[in-house]
């Protein structure tokens, strides 16, 4: 194991990707764990993030000095490199000259991490303060024009700095920098991979329930159905797997779920369908509100899903499918970003059960893929895209009826079908139709309709906090159009919705 200590720095999360591409297991813990803990985790070397503060501000985030004293490799980046130099006697001052962005460096090839990088390598800077004086026992091993110790190295106490960011992509060469770090220096073999992640989890899950029965709330989204076939794996039967049919799921969707989880499916596992469509129509009909909607859905939802449990009675552990961005807290203390209002439910209230088992806790969304593959999920559900919990709900502006949900779903379902059929797919990261609560005339055959129109959605992003509307060539926009004002009853308008997110939201409400 190596640890990432966190020092409140933007990206913490990127070091423990860029360390597990390297098949070494990592963990990111904030920079106030406790020395006992550290030692419990027996890691085989720790890299300290960087942060926003300067080390020789007054209430400036430390480590215990006995970390230093402890043996264990350490490799301090960006604010880590600073507070490394100033615990060991160095000196940090504010540079003349701030860097931030691309930065050519100069490397001493006699160095231990930079050896095998080119002589002049293009490295992420991103500071204000610098390292002004190595402290005793540092070699300096690099330099950029306005930071004379941009890395510096004692390796005989196993002590090395690195005032540029190697996680990020801009730093051409920097998974070689960490891997020389977690495996030349730390000894780590590399040999952390999915498949003995998968077989060790699904051994410990084992050992963890016994012979208890297990309950899981199963969406059709990656994480609850990666989740649902561990647990299936490690303990069959014991598994019962609820997957409520709100009625606000895309075309099909429900039975596709159906197909690969219930008795016809592959797994070993107790499914139960609960088709509950009607009453959560029956809730919103005529609700207009999108918040409204929004509660109303979560909240349904939990009531559906606690009187399953309560059918099944007690059980001895409830599964999430908590991932390891929504547990990893921030160095300062502040969390990671909460979209805990973004999701249907939470944990149920009258449910009945001892513990909780988080199988993917410690799984950023890639390797949660990754996991799903090595357990033979089919590519579709492994590689879905991100579909709200409330669903359609939010893809209905106004109020939702048994109808719209259809024409929704068919247009939809026209609009996914020909983004593939163009081969977007894989460009455009989330793509839907929504329909809007206005209904416009038109003309068909000799006919006046007076009809709804649907607006299509496709944005590129890479983390759905901020989005762009994505460029669909016009020939698929006019096809798809066809198609849905000649296929979907009751739509004679389709519109294409240019906004980014900011102004707009990639959903409707
Ligand atoms: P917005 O609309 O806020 O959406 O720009 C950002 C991303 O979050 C998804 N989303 C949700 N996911 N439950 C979820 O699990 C929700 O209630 C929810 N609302 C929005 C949305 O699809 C997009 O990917």
């Amino acid at each position: 194991t190596i640890i990432v200590l966190d020092f409140g720095g933007q990206y913490n999360q990127l070091i423990a990707r860029r360390v597990r591409e390297c098949n070494v297991y990592c963990e990111v813990h904030p920079y106030t764990v406790s020395l006992e803990k550290i030692k419990a985790l027996n890691p085989k070397g720790i890299i300290f993030t960087g942060g926003p503060n300067s080390v020789y501000g007054e209430d400036s985030p430390q480590c215990p000095e006995e970390l230093y004293q402890m043996g264990i490799p350490i490799l301090g980046l960006c604010y880590g490199a600073q507070l490394l130099a100033h615990q060991l006697g160095g000196k940090v001052e504010t540079a003349p000259v701030s860097e931030y962005g691309r930065t050519e460096l100069t490397v001493n090839k006699d160095s231990v991490l930079l050896k095998d990088v080119s002589e002049k390598t293009v490295v992420w800077m991103s500071h204000t303060d610098y390292i002004s004086k190595a402290p005793e026992g540092f070699k300096v091993v690099a330099s950029t024009p306005v930071c004379p110790i941009a890395a510096m190295e004692n390796p005989e106490k196993g002590f090395y700095a690195m005032q540029h960011h190697p996680e990020v992509n801009h730093t051409q060469e920097g998974t070689k920098m960490l891997e020389a770090f977690v495996k030349g220096v730390c000894g780590c073999k590399g040999d952390w991979k999915m498949d003995s992640f998968v077989e060790d989890t699904i051994k410990s899950i084992r050992e963890k329930v016994g012979t208890g029965k297990v309950l899981c709330a199963l969406s059709g989204g990656v994480d609850s159905s990666v989740a649902a076939v561990l647990l299936s794996k490690a303990v069959g039967k014991q598994l019962t797997c609820v997957f409520v049919d709100h009625g606000l799921l895309r075309k099909n969707e429900g039975d596709e779920v159906e197909a690969v989880f219930g008795s016809e499916g592959s797994y070993d596992l107790n499914f139960i369908r609960v088709n509950a469509q009607e009453r959560f129509y029956a809730k919103l009909a005529g609700v207009e509100e999108p918040e409204q909607k929004r509660k109303i859905i979560g909240e349904e939802f939990i009531r559906v899903f606690e009187e399953e449990a309560k059918k099944i009675g007690t059980v001895d552990f409830l599964v999430q499918g908590t991932i390891y961005p929504d547990v990893i807290e921030s160095g300062l203390g502040k969390s990671a970003v909460i979209k805990s209002h973004h999701n249907v439910g939470g944990l149920p209230d009258y449910v009945d059960f001892k513990e909780i088992v988080e199988p993917l806790r410690m799984l950023f969304k890639d390797e949660v893929r990754k996991a799903g593959l090595e357990l033979g999920i089919p590519d579709y559900l492994v590689y879905r895209q991100p579909f709200p919990g409330p669903g359609l709900g939010i893809r209905i502006i106004g109020d939702v009826t048994a109808e719209k949900v259809k024409i929704v779903q068919d247009a939809d379902a026209i609009w996914r079908e020909e983004i593939a059929n163009a081969g977007l797919d894989k460009e455009v990261n989330q793509y839907f139709a929504a329909l809007t609560n206005m209904r416009s005339v038109g003309v068909m055959g000799d006919f006046r309709t007076y009809d709804y129109a649907v607006v299509l959605r496709a944005v590129t992003t890479t983390d759905f906090m901020t989005a762009e509307s994505a460029e669909i060539p016009w020939e698929v926009l006019g096809k798809v159009t066809t198609r849905i004002v000649n296929e979907v009853a009751g739509v004679n308008r389709v519109f294409y919705d240019c906004t980014g997110k900011p102004p707009a939201t990639i959903e409707m409400e």
